[in-house]
């Protein structure tokens, strides 16, 4: 092997310190000074290296998702979904894949406490043979929002003042005053599920409605589900302010002591389907990401399963490095036209060129494990030793070739260009069901959430009324609940 195209980490193994250029550093305690008080010579170049690198120790923290935790393992796969998807890592059962998870939390800052009420995030990098695929999931299964146009504004709505920052309900209730299609997921955050015990007891959704084609090119929405083998569990509110108060990382520890200790998280994969003929025939829109997909009609089918069993090696390197994209797909795997999907196509992998630099693909926790080639390099931090004279395609002095053709959505698109909702909103059928699927000890912890939430003193008249109308319009008995803790008049 050429010693001078690889460094391994291995090749760090000077019995001395050494700059970072490979001199030997013959004190590490002391900077050059004229006479021992001093003052200190700018020729210190060892120092104004150390003092430099450590300067830029910090890249900037995810917009979202800053707070996280990831570990290791490997995808199985137990049942056989060959006649859905052409997936290679797919192909059979027992068929193993290298993972990487992240798990994190969405609003609050890198350093933040793990015990707020939140969605989670649970982001699973799948190093396949055909390259990645990243599925890029929530802990709920819908989200508040159906078009990414108006993510940055919930955004900024769900993050601390801008004035004050501190996170604050009057704006949160303000901005889903506006949005009726978020009652769904609030079913969910401001249910008890909203604080998970720790990253190890919550389920995981694609969230989004994602394409599964086959080899003869036949499609079938799919939606994905992870469900915890050691079940869902989560924390009162006296229980996290307990649990928050003493260990701010308390997930963070609990997902690295408990592989540490081998005993290994794990969770069961399951899919459901919809034949995208049949896309019409219910009474919401299968690529509604507000909607989930009742699994009375639409049930569980199982796939395989996410063991994780190695912590990672190092944290910087393996988490705040770590970038997953929900347009990193496989053959076999394909986006719907899902919008809120279709904007994080876009959205990830322009953040990370941004948070990690153009060629954040190459970091070793991103880039594939399976062998690749293309012409996009160069650019900052471009560290992939090539020696090739030939980087432009098609050459005929290089052998490389396209890869062999595979199934995409066969459907013809049509329509008129056009800035305008769904026509399938269907904004209360499913909060009111998953309201009423709660026992009465639930739906009391449910409605008291939303009275702090709307008792916020900068909650105007105007915005009470709307939200007691919406949960009127989901559940009668919950209006009407709400309209008296609130003393206020239902209008309706
Ligand atoms: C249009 C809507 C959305 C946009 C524009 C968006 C955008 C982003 C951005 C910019 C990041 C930071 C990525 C990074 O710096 O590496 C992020 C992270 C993340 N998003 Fe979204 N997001 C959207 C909706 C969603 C939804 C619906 C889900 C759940 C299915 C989700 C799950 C996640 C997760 C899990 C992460 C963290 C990934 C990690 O652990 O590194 N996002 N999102």
């Amino acid at each position: 092997m050429d010693p001078y195209k690889y460094r391994p980490s291995s090749a760090f193994n000077s019995p001395y310190f050494t700059a970072n250029s490979g001199a030997p550093v013959f004190n590490n305690n002391n900077s050059l000074t004229v006479g021992s008080r001093g003052p200190i010579l700018l020729e210190d170049y060892h120092l104004i290296e150390k003092l430099a690198q450590f300067d830029r120790e910090r890249i900037p923290e995810r917009v979202v998702h800053a707070r996280g935790a990831s570990a290791k393992g490997f995808f199985e796969v137990t049942h056989d979904i060959s006649h859905l998807t052409c997936a290679d890592f797919l192909r059979a059962p027992g068929v193993q894949t290298p993972v990487i998870v992240r798990f994190s939390t969405v609003i609050h800052e890198r350093g933040s406490p793990e015990t707020l009420r939140d969605p989670r995030g649970f982001a699973v990098k799948f190093y396949t043979r055909e390259g990645n695929f990243d599925l890029v999931g929530n802990n709920f299964p819908v989200f508040f929002i159906r078009d990414g146009i108006k993510f940055p504004d919930m955004v900024h709505a769900l993050k601390p003042n801008p004035k004050s920052h501190i996170q604050e309900n009057w704006r949160i209730v303000d901005f889903f005053s506006h949005h009726p299609e978020s009652l769904h997921m609030f079913t969910f955050l401001f249910d008890d599920v909203g604080v998970p015990l720790d990253y190890r007891h919550m389920d995981g959704s694609g969230v989004n409605t994602y394409t599964l084609i086959n080899k003869a090119g036949k499609a079938h929405y799919v939606k994905f589900h992870w469900r915890p083998t050691c079940g869902v569990k989560c924390l009162l509110e006296d229980e996290a302010v307990n649990v928050g108060g003493n260990n701010h990382s308390h997930a963070t520890k609990d997902l690295y002591d408990s592989i540490a200790a081998g005993s290994y998280p794990e969770w069961k994969l399951f899919i459901q389907t919809i034949d995208p003929d049949h896309e019409d025939k219910f009474d919401f829109d299968p690529l509604d990401v507000t909607k989930t997909w009742p699994e009375d009609i639409l049930p569980l089918q199982p796939v395989g399963r996410l063991v994780l069993n190695k912590n990672v090696d190092n944290f910087f390197a393996e988490n705040e490095q770590l970038a997953f994209c929900p347009a990193i797909i496989v053959p076999g795997i394909y986006y719907s036209d899902d919008k809120l999907l279709q904007t994080r196509v876009f959205s990830y992998a322009d953040t990370q060129r941004h948070r990690l630099g153009p060629n954040y693909l190459m970091l070793p926790a991103n880039a594939p494990k399976c062998a690749h080639h293309n012409n996009h390099h160069d650019g900052f931090m471009n560290f992939m030793h090539r020696d090739e004279e030939v980087n432009y395609f098609p050459s005929r002095y290089d052998p490389v070739r396209h890869a062999e053709k595979y199934p995409i959505p066969p459907v013809v698109l049509t329509g008129r260009r056009e800035k305008v909702c769904i026509p399938k909103e269907n904004n209360f059928k499913q909060p009111g069901e998953r309201y009423r699927s709660f026992d009465p000890d639930r739906q009391e912890r449910f409605i008291r959430r939303w009275v702090d939430a709307l008792s916020d003193p900068r909650v105007t008249h105007e915005i009470r009324s709307i939200w007691i109308s919406y949960w009127s319009q989901a559940d009668k008995s919950l209006g009407q609940k709400l309209a008296m803790r609130l003393n206020v008049k239902p209008n309706m």
